[in-house]
């Protein structure tokens, strides 16, 4: 009999999903209409859980699965699974850790300079037609901010943190950072205080893990990234206060945002849809092709591992 996997997550790539199909009895929770009643059903049997970084699994779900043995995250985050609780029940929690590092660090820079160079609003002219019919050769949009050289302040020096730190140091940024504390082998400037890093950066991209951080970007760090200031968030929505962020926004405390996460996925706040001093994306940092593939592919063997009595490398509980 093959050992039963609840998804609670899609899984896009083709060849991942298959193999998953044949080595394991999956079911496919996230695709069920009445979910409590699906998991009153096949709860029973099931010993491995897929799901998504932000997805996670709840611990009362998790209390339905007696003979869970593995919860494969397929994604970074584990911040939405309770360890503590998977610890005490000896249930190993395991991550892509390391798979997705190049695409978000890609992603927080590509929103930098399309958030900077007002890349979205220019598509929006040429596409709609008004560039065509603009009777006078200049182009009525603003002029856009500078990228090259801008002073980058970096919240969480993990690996996406460094990641991003590489690629803005090639565009001639000074790179200043905030972590739990200084790391030894980084050679960018350590500032341990997240509102003075604030007030020396022109751009704070967030790359922190979201276990314990919630809120960090608030109406007071706002003020101090300032009114030429950006934000990008690539980790997790609620890092930042939403409401103060909105309300940054619209009074112009800060620049402008690009935001790839957002507090209550996928419902995304109303006001910041028609605001041309943003971009927004619908979580999509890790989602390429070669990352998911990757990230698919280390989800199998965490589950392998695990089921086989050992433990995974990737594990968090461990
Ligand atoms: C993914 C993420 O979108 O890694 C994470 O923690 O949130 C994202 O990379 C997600 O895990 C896809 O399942």
């Amino acid at each position: 009999m093959k050992p039963e996997v609840l998804q609670l997550s899609p899984i896009l790539i083709p060849h991942v999903l298959e193999q998953l199909q044949t080595l394991y009895t999956v079911h496919p929770y996230y695709q069920q209409a009445d979910k409590a009643a699906y998991l009153r059903e096949v709860g029973a049997n099931v010993r491995g859980v897929v799901t998504g970084g932000h997805t996670g699994i709840t611990r009362e779900v998790m209390a339905q699965l007696p003979r869970l043995e593995v919860v494969a995250v397929n994604g970074v985050g584990t911040d939405a699974v309770d360890l503590a609780y998977a610890r005490d029940r000896g249930i190993h929690v395991t991550a892509t850790l390391g798979a997705l590092t190049e695409d978000v660090a890609d992603l927080a820079i590509g929103l930098l300079i399309s958030v900077c160079r007002g890349l979205c609003t220019s598509d929006r002219y040429v596409r709609s037609g008004q560039w065509a019919t603009t009777a006078t050769p200049l182009v009525p949009l603003p002029l856009a901010r500078q990228v090259s050289g801008l002073r980058v302040g970096i919240v969480g020096m993990g690996r996406v943190g460094r990641a991003v730190a590489t690629r803005a140091a090639a565009f001639g940024c000074p790179i200043s950072y905030t972590d739990l504390r200084a790391m030894d082998d980084v050679p960018h400037t350590f500032v341990a205080d997240l509102l003075e890093l604030a007030r020396g950066s022109d751009a704070l991209i967030v790359a922190a893990a979201a276990d314990k951080a919630e809120g960090l970007i608030d109406a007071a760090v706002l003020a101090a990234l300032g009114a030429e200031g950006y934000l990008i968030n690539v980790a997790r929505g609620r890092l930042v206060n939403e409401p103060d962020l909105l309300a940054a926004l619209q009074v112009g405390t800060i620049a402008g945002a690009g935001l790839d996460v957002f507090v209550d996925e996928p419902r995304v706040p109303e006001s910041l849809f028609a605001r041309e001093n943003v971009v927004l994306q619908p979580h999509r940092a890790s989602a390429t092709v070669q990352t998911r593939t990757r990230m698919g592919e280390m989800v199998l063997v965490s589950l392998a591992d695990a089921l086989a009595g050992k433990v995974p490398a990737n594990s968090v509980t461990a």
